[in-house]
């Protein structure tokens, strides 16, 4: 969207330098307006482009309330069952007609679509990460011209697909379980998976034209897409620029200059070519300019937390013999990144971490969803910055754009880019069987091809993988597959392996593909795809989910190379639900509370696992009961990523004799929420930081004392570091009782902080240490706690303060109600959420 819009500005300011002419079909440019309406004329609606069914019944009044409010995710189903038909009239200026081609482009439809002009069939959408280019030089004429966009129901396109293919043999899952209350057969659509349902995440089986609408009238061809590859060398940087245009398909030749320079800090280095292309495919052209960077002038790109995030202009221009100019400018970064799998001295197993311009980066993130379940919403500019500001605050470097969801806006990679988090680029597949017909395949092609050439520039882009959990559900059986796991198996293989690994290596030479996540990387190809155990914590990535368990207790997690998803609900703040819910339904045992509640036992678990670990009150009013629930079950979910992914950075030096270890990867599930619900996720709906992020910011600082007491219980303090330089630091570690503010005993020692490295600085018994300390001989783990600084020799923080309780919460004995009292804070100006001492400081 954001580049349709510059070249529409373009357009107006420099009108005889482009050849491309452009006009928006968008609501907000040109004339005519678009409507909407359902099939048999019940409901009639303005509607916006780019935009959505909810969207537009919402404005018009026909949708009278917030659709996340109570249980509009079921009551407002009926708008998914609906044909939707979106039209508007628009008239052409007399130079668009004389262009020798015209094209009518859909940058995004959603989903199942058929597209009239003038009453005439222009062609067909059926997959909303695809932009369609129609050519329609034939069928537009001068004066007024009218566009339909018939856009099925996914529900009963889903439901023909998923029939149509059941005849030869079912392709599962059936359904989703019935807590999503959600709708079937979303694998058979190239849509948004979740918009069908999640277990963190309502089902709104969105309808629309949710990207723009653009019309295209031009002699030679469109510069379509650039992509870069950036390789490094002794001396130089060779940027090879990969140039795609676009013309109808009886075109045999296009001719023209084309040139490409890189806007350096004093200079810009171009090169120039005038080329006469053949078609690589009817109607699609390119050519390959390479430009040599000296090292000298330019700095590298670096993850957060290495090294600033330089970014270059790269300004690529075809001219054609009329000497009118097609510009494209990106946004390009030089660094290296390699997935590194190499055998390590135990056994035949491969590590698996990334490197970066050399550097071996511990990956710390968590997964991105969808930021709204309704596609024109999920790129809303305050949203994303926020969120991926709130993931740069909590030192990450790493953030997971998951299978389920959507291949995401230009900006989000963009922002991605500048503040140097690298994303894992799932492709959107999760969580199911796929189809593989022939129709099928080949609109997954597109999108592959279209979706990288898109995306391919970004420096953040540190990895395509194939599908989210797809190896895994098939190995484990999960949709009852395997009595025919060989046909499953080699579906998987002809879409992961054969379409979407083949096409995106034909444009990708530096970053890695793996073909799912979780897998065992070089190890699933081996083992033709499908590994024995796609969760071998010695190959590849990991999810791990583990419920019941204490999570609070460091020795029952294992070590894994790189764990790519963990975590534990917990609820979002009472403001929350507050904003969509009716005071009738604040307890966790009411039906709105069980409606929002998709993870099958949800409740059941969080409730299990605060247990563990702390007392909930338990003479508390129903209300009382369910704000101390929300709060409690945020303590624990803090407390539980917090152990855990502490853990896996302590396992960083680690290599056990089994093999495990090294560990080079935490990313928590999940960043972000789709709605006001119980989830995984450290940032609510509302983009409120859950008590988890704030922990976040923490477990992942670049420099970590991090305390333990292992199952024998010694206590252990290790020191973290993923700086690239070795710390002189001090250690201090306090002992307090829980009855006083004054630590009873400290113990101060000096350590280097080995860089990049992990450094055990003290181990000592626990209960010896706190008897030395005085916390008395009967049962001293009850009587105090532990607090942990590490500073440099000047005396200034170079690690967030850290603490140990030597006891679960619940089985203190010398615990008292503190009297303690919040006095004179005021909102801070201009905030929602940051209070200040009322006197200002
Ligand atoms: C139009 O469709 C709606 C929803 O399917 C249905 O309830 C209604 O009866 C239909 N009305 C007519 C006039 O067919
Ligand atoms: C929507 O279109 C499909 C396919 O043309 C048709 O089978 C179905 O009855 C239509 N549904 C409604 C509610 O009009
Ligand atoms: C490319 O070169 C040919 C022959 O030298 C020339 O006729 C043509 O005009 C050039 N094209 C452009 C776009 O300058
Ligand atoms: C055109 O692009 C393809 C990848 O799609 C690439 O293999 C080929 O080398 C390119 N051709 C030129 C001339 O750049
Ligand atoms: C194309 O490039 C040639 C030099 O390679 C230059 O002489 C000519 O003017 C260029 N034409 C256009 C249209 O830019
Ligand atoms: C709950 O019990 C505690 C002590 O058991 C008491 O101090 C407190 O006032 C009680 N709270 C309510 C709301 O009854
Ligand atoms: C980083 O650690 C390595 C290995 O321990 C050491 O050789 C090197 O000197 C350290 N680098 C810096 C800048 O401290
Ligand atoms: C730690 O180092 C500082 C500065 O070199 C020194 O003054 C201090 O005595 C050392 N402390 C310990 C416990 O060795
Ligand atoms: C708040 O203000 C009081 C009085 O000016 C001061 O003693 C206290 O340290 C301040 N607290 C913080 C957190 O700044």
């Amino acid at each position: 969207m954001e580049r349709v819009t510059l070249l529409i500005i373009v357009l107006y300011s420099l009108p005889l330098q482009i050849h491309t002419e452009q006009i928006s079909l968008d609501e907000t440019t040109g004339d005519g307006t678009w409507t909407v309406v359902n099939e048999n004329g019940t409901y009639t609606a303005a509607a916006t482009v780019p935009g959505g069914i909810y969207t537009d019944l919402s404005v018009a009044g026909i949708l009278t309330q917030d659709i996340y409010y109570r249980f509009n995710d079921i009551e407002y189903r009926w708008v998914s069952k609906e044909n939707w038909t979106y039209s508007r009239t628009f008239e052409v200026p007399e130079s668009l007609l004389k262009k020798q081609q015209i094209f009518l482009v859909f940058y995004g439809v959603d989903t199942i679509a058929s597209v009239y002009l003038n009453d005439q069939h222009i062609g067909d959408c059926e997959n909303m990460f695809v932009r369609y280019a129609f050519p329609i030089k034939s069928f537009i004429q001068a004066g007024t011209n009218e566009l339909q966009v018939k856009i099925q129901s996914p529900i009963t396109a889903a439901q023909e697909r998923f029939d149509k293919q059941a005849v030869e043999y079912i392709v599962p899952p059936t359904c989703l379980p019935d807590e999503y209350h959600g709708e079937c057969h979303v694998n058979f659509l190239r849509k948004m998976q979740a918009s069908f349902a999640w277990d963190w995440g309502p089902a709104f089986p969105s309808v629309g034209i949710w990207k723009s609408v653009v019309l295209e009238g031009f002699d030679t061809a469109v510069l379509r897409e650039v992509i870069t590859q950036t390789v490094e060398s002794e001396y130089l940087w060779l940027v090879t620029v990969n140039i795609f245009l676009e013309t109808e398909s009886q075109m045999l030749t296009v001719s023209g200059n084309f040139s490409a320079s890189i806007i350096l800090q004093t200079s810009q280095i171009s090169v120039t070519r005038n080329e006469t292309l053949m078609p690589h495919s009817p109607g699609f052209f390119n050519t390959t300019l390479v430009l040599n960077i000296p090292k000298s002038q330019i700095q590298v790109w670096w993850p957060n937390g290495y090294g600033d995030q330089k970014l270059y202009s790269l300004e690529v221009v075809f001219s054609d013999e009329h000497n009118s100019k097609n510009t494209k400018t990106l946004k390009v970064g030089f660094r290296s990144i390699q997935l590194v799998q190499e055998p390590v001295e135990v056994g035949t197993v491969l590590t698996f971490y990334f490197k970066v311009n050399n550097v071996p980066i511990f990956a710390k993130g968590s997964n991105w969803i969808p930021s709204h379940v309704l596609p024109e919403k999920s790129a809303e500019p305050k949203r994303i910055e926020h969120l991926l500001e709130s993931a740069r605050i909590a030192n990450m470097n790493m953030l997971r754009v998951w299978g389920g969801g959507l291949y995401e806006s230009d900006l989000f990679y963009q922002l991605a880019d500048e503040k140097g988090l690298l994303i894992w680029q799932d492709f959107m597949f999760a969580c199911s069987m796929y189809p593989t017909d022939d129709n099928f395949l080949q609109s997954v092609s597109t999108e592959v091809t279209q979706q990288v050439r898109r995306l391919q520039h970004h420096p953040s882009i540190a990895i395509w993988a194939g599908n989210n959990e797809n190896e895994a559900a098939l190995r484990d059986n999960w949709y009852g597959t395997s009595n025919e796991f060989d046909l499953y198996k080699q579906d998987y293989v002809t879409l992961y392996v054969d379409i979407i690994r083949r096409n995106t290596m034909l444009l990708e030479t530096v970053r890695p593909f793996v073909v799912s996540s979780p897998s065992n990387g070089l190890q699933s190809e081996d083992n033709g795809y499908i590994a024995k155990n796609p969760y071998d914590t010695r190959y590849g990535d990991v999810h791990y989910y583990m419920y019941i368990m204490n999570a609070w207790n460091p020795n029952l997690f294992s070590n894994t190379r790189f764990c790519s998803e963990y975590g534990y609900q917990s609820m979002p703040s009472f403001s929350s639900f507050e904003e969509i819910s009716i005071p009738s339904d604040w307890s966790i045992n009411s039906d709105f509370c069980n409606n929002r509640q998709h993870h099958p036992s949800g409740y059941n678990e969080i409730k299990y696992e605060i247990n563990l670990n702390l007392e909930m009150p338990n003479n508390l009013t129903e209300r009382q009961q369910f704000t101390a629930f929300i709060y409690f079950s945020q303590i624990n979910q803090a407390m539980s990523y917090k152990t855990e992914t502490e853990f896996y950075r302590r396992s960083r030096n680690l290599l056990t004799s089994d093999g495990e270890g090294l560990t080079m990867g935490a990313l928590y599930w999940q960043l972000n929420d789709i709605w006001q619900a119980p989830s995984w996720a450290s940032i609510e709906y509302s983009g409120k930081w859950k008590m988890i992020h704030y922990f976040a910011k923490d477990f992942f600082a670049p420099v970590l004392v991090s305390p333990f007491v292992t199952s024998d219980g010694v206590l252990e303090v290790h020191l973290i570091s993923d700086k690239l330089e070795d710390l002189e630091s001090q250690l201090t570690i306090f002992v307090y009782q829980w009855n006083s503010l004054t630590p009873i005993h400290s113990i101060t020692s000096n350590h280097t902080v080995y860089n990049a490295s992990v450094t055990k600085a003290f181990q000592s018994d626990l209960l010896e240490f706190l008897q030395t300390a005085g916390c008395g001989d009967a049962e001293p783990i009850k009587k105090c706690f532990l607090y942990f600084t590490l500073t440099s020799l000047d005396g200034s923080d170079i690690s967030p303060h850290n603490f140990l309780f030597s006891q679960s919460l619940k089985d203190l004995t010398d615990f008292t109600a503190p009297t303690i009292s919040v006095a004179d804070i005021s909102l801070a100006s201009g905030t929602e959420n940051v209070f200040q001492n009322t006197t200002g400081d």
